[in-house]
């Protein structure tokens, strides 16, 4: 069997299964891929830190040395942010390998740089998990629905935001309560602010809107408002109009071809699919043309469900590379226009 070598970098919550699985369930992946996939480095920050299941000979802290002189087929980018990232995605496809990320981050600020360079070099750039985690969505928009014409995507991205909203609405707590109970439980970080200012769901909704409306967006392109200032007497408010707060990131095409990207509070109706989007669920609401209304619904975050979803673009990098394929461009074909930030 052909052998395709792997470098990750990262090992946190997400890096730490995906090197399991590579290590653990090798015949499996090999079987799916068709081709041996051997994990040949990990590039961490501190290779003393004790981490179970990784053969220590495995760690290094020279990210930009594995990428550059490790002859990796596959890089897979799970540092986070936008520096390293940028530089170590750049070099990796300029070496020839092909690259799987969940960086939303980097991909809003940056995508185009990197979609650019990855076609220039007849590589596959896969990222899966930078959009809701575990839910198939960047696949289902950039192939299966690539010959319809995408009206509107709308959804809960940020499964962090939807349970503190939740708790605002099922236990009656005010905002601060709901972040420092959602802080308990792992699901907020000790610093939200990505979360509730609405800039990580900002970084999705710019991804997505590019995705289905074939045009670059950029985080910075996104009108955004996040969950600060929303009070137990507006969840109330919702309340007697049968309506639920949900924080929404909305793409939409009007008639005039031009895009609007916005990630604000909104009130959802009780009749709404989205508005049973539970806990530290994420949902996306798609409207087609032709395919009419599509949602899809699942764990948008957290280490296994975005695993699986790393998992999944490597297996499939891994087939389209021993088949000397790549998969689908970023396809940027229209001159949209954006519409000015926060109108409809
Ligand atoms: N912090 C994000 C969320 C997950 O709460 O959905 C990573 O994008």
């Amino acid at each position: 069997t052909r052998v395709l070598r792997v470098a990750l970098l990262g090992c946190g919550t997400v890096g730490r299964q995906v090197a399991g699985t590579l290590l653990d369930k090798a015949e499996d992946l090999a079987a799916k891929a068709g081709c041996h996939l051997e994990l040949i480095g990990i590039a961490v920050r501190n290779v003393n830190k004790p981490r179970e299941g990784i053969p220590p000979e495995l760690l290094t802290d020279d990210a930009a040395g594995l990428v550059a002189n490790g002859g990796a087929d596959i890089v897979i980018e799970l540092i986070g942010g936008i520096d390293p990232p940028r530089e170590l995605i750049v070099s990796a496809i300029t070496h020839g390998a092909s690259v799987v990320t969940a960086n939303k981050a980097l991909l809003a600020a940056h995508g185009e740089e990197i979609y650019a360079a990855a076609e220039k070099n007849r590589v596959d750039i896969y990222f899966e998990a930078a959009v809701a985690g575990a839910i198939p969505i960047v696949r289902p928009l950039r192939e299966s629905l690539v010959g319809d014409e995408i009206r509107s995507v709308m959804g809960i991205v940020n499964g962090t935001t939807n349970y503190i909203l939740d708790k605002m609405t099922n236990d009656h707590q005010d905002f601060e309560e709901a972040l420092a109970t959602a802080q308990q439980l792992g699901y907020a970080e000790q610093d939200p602010t990505a979360d509730v200012e609405g800039y990580d769901a900002a970084a999705k909704a710019a991804i997505l809107a590019g995705l289905a409306f074939h045009s670059p967006v950029s985080g910075s392109d996104v009108f955004r408002e996040g969950i600060t200032s929303v009070s137990t007497a507006d969840i109330e408010a919702a309340r007697a109009s049968d309506c639920v707060v949900k924080l929404l990131a909305i793409a939409k095409i009007d008639e005039h071809d031009r895009i609007s990207v916005r990630v604000h509070p909104a009130m959802v109706p009780y009749s709404h699919p989205l508005a049973m989007v539970n806990g530290p669920y994420n949902a996306i609401f798609v409207e087609a043309a032709n395919a009419g209304r599509l949602m899809f619904m699942g764990p948008g975050a957290g280490g296994s469900p975005t695993a699986s979803a790393v998992t999944g673009d490597l297996v499939t990098v891994a087939r389209n590379r021993m088949r000397g394929v790549v998969g689908p461009a970023h396809s940027v074909y229209q001159a949209h226009q954006l519409a000015p930030m926060g109108e409809t």
